[in-house]
């Protein structure tokens, strides 16, 4: 439940705070405890539809939650109604305000068991951000909001992209375009074949895709701007570039460091704001990750649905131009500038690139060919920008949701 709680509280809230919560389970119970707690956020939209209707009003803040763990299992696990119900009752007995309302507890969950609600698509999604996804994208929407019950593959990235093959075997995967490796393989990760070699890192396919449409050159100079956790700095590295890379944040530069190690590569790391990083050099090729709604990745992370609110995206959208006018600073003549975002908002990706364009004749932009990167070319638009959707297809499961475009600064 702390899980929960952490991931609906804050950006990177159950990433932040898994390792503390779930540091005393053993391995199946911290597996468990991971898949429920995931589950109850991919079904968050159709499990609170379903409990308005069924309370009259807003039980204390403990109930809601309890309810919305012993629903999950019934209806994202398939766990039996009777185990669904008498883990639930157990857990309110713990609880001051929950132990006087088991009686409440027990009709809900039975009630929901009886009814079995068959939720739509849109169900999944908040109503603002269905109703944004809508205009957006048309009747593309409701497959978008149709990937978020799902869990997802896992994906990898390699140090040496001629191993795709080998790696694929390892671990029961196939090949994508770039390459990337798709498992559905579950558990820990660190007993995986190649790990300890550091052979490869998780990294969704789509979210590899930026980095390879830098195409950097043995010995060439690359900045990764917003560069932790480090999936994008590690490719930029295992090209063979000199990195450099940046992020605000000095915690999740230890990820950096720590998974640079792990796949024995280097880059030079700097604690540091981008939009206002006095370093005089200027770089081959400039990488912006840019800090975003992340609503791209809502199959790994559910929580980003209901953390991210209406007015988030504006506030985003005005730090995107200004790591942008910062980003262009740091481009040689003639070098090149990728910029991306993990999310499914037009303000963060399309509509930034005219502004741009305005603000900088300097850079041009640089049209990204069919299939380039690794991309599905369903994602190529008319100007040679990229947007991914959770629900585009191949590769047969989707990819997260992303907007990316390539500049070229005047020689
Ligand atoms: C989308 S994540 C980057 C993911 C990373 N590129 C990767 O592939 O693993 C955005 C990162 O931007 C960092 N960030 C946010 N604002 C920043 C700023 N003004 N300057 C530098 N880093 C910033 C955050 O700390 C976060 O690590």
């Amino acid at each position: 439940m702390a899980l929960i709680d952490a991931a609906l509280e804050r950006r990177n809230g159950m990433e932040d705070a898994e390792g503390g919560l779930l540091a005393g389970l053993e391995g199946r119970d911290r597996g468990f405890a991971r898949a429920l707690a995931l589950a109850t956020l991919r079904w968050l939209g159709p499990i609170d539809r379903v409990l308005a209707v069924r309370l009259r009003k807003a039980p204390p803040t403990s109930v809601t939650k309890l309810l919305r763990l012993g629903a999950a299992q019934m209806l994202a696990l398939d766990t039996p109604a009777h185990a669904a119900v008498s883990t639930t009752l157990a857990l309110a007995a713990e609880d001051r305000d929950a132990r006087m309302l088991v009686k409440l507890i027990n009709a809900v969950l039975r009630g929901i068991d009886r009814e079995r609600p068959s939720p739509g698509p849109a169900d999944f999604a908040p109503d603002w951000l269905m109703a944004r996804w809508r205009a957006s994208y048309g009747e593309a929407a409701e497959a978008l909001a149709a990937r978020i019950a799902e869990e997802p593959a896992t994906d990898l990235s390699l140090r040496d992209p001629h191993g795709g093959d080998a790696l694929a075997e390892a671990v029961e995967g196939l090949v994508l375009p770039g390459p990337t490796v798709r498992t559905s393989r579950r558990g820990d990760l660190s007993i995986w074949p190649g790990f300890e070699a550091g052979d490869w890192w998780v990294q969704d396919a789509a979210a590899a895709i930026p980095a390879r449409l830098l195409n950097v050159q043995p010995g060439e100079t690359a900045l990764d701007l917003c560069a932790a956790p480090g999936g994008k700095t590690l490719q930029l590295a295992a090209a063979g570039a000199r990195v450099t890379a940046l992020d605000r944040s000095a915690t999740r530069l230890v990820r950096v460091r720590e998974n640079l190690a792990r796949i024995r590569l280097e880059a030079e790391l700097i604690a540091a704001d981008a939009a206002s990083w006095a370093d005089p050099r200027i770089f081959d090729a400039v990488l912006l990750d840019a800090p975003c709604s992340s609503t791209g990745t809502f199959r790994r992370h559910p929580d980003v649905l209901w953390t991210c609110k209406p007015t988030d995206i504006a506030a985003l959208a005005a730090t995107q131009s200004k790591l942008l006018d910062a980003a262009v600073g740091k481009v040689k003549p003639g070098g090149r500038l990728v910029y991306c975002v993990c999310s499914l908002e037009q303000e963060e990706g399309e509509g930034q690139i005219a502004a741009f364009l305005s603000r900088h004749p300097e850079m041009r932009l640089d049209p990204m060919t069919p299939g380039e990167g690794g991309a599905p070319e369903a994602a190529l638009r008319k100007d040679g920008t990229l947007r991914m959707l959770p629900s585009q297809t191949p590769p047969a499961g989707g990819l997260d949701g992303f907007f990316i475009a390539r500049f070229r600064r005047n020689g």
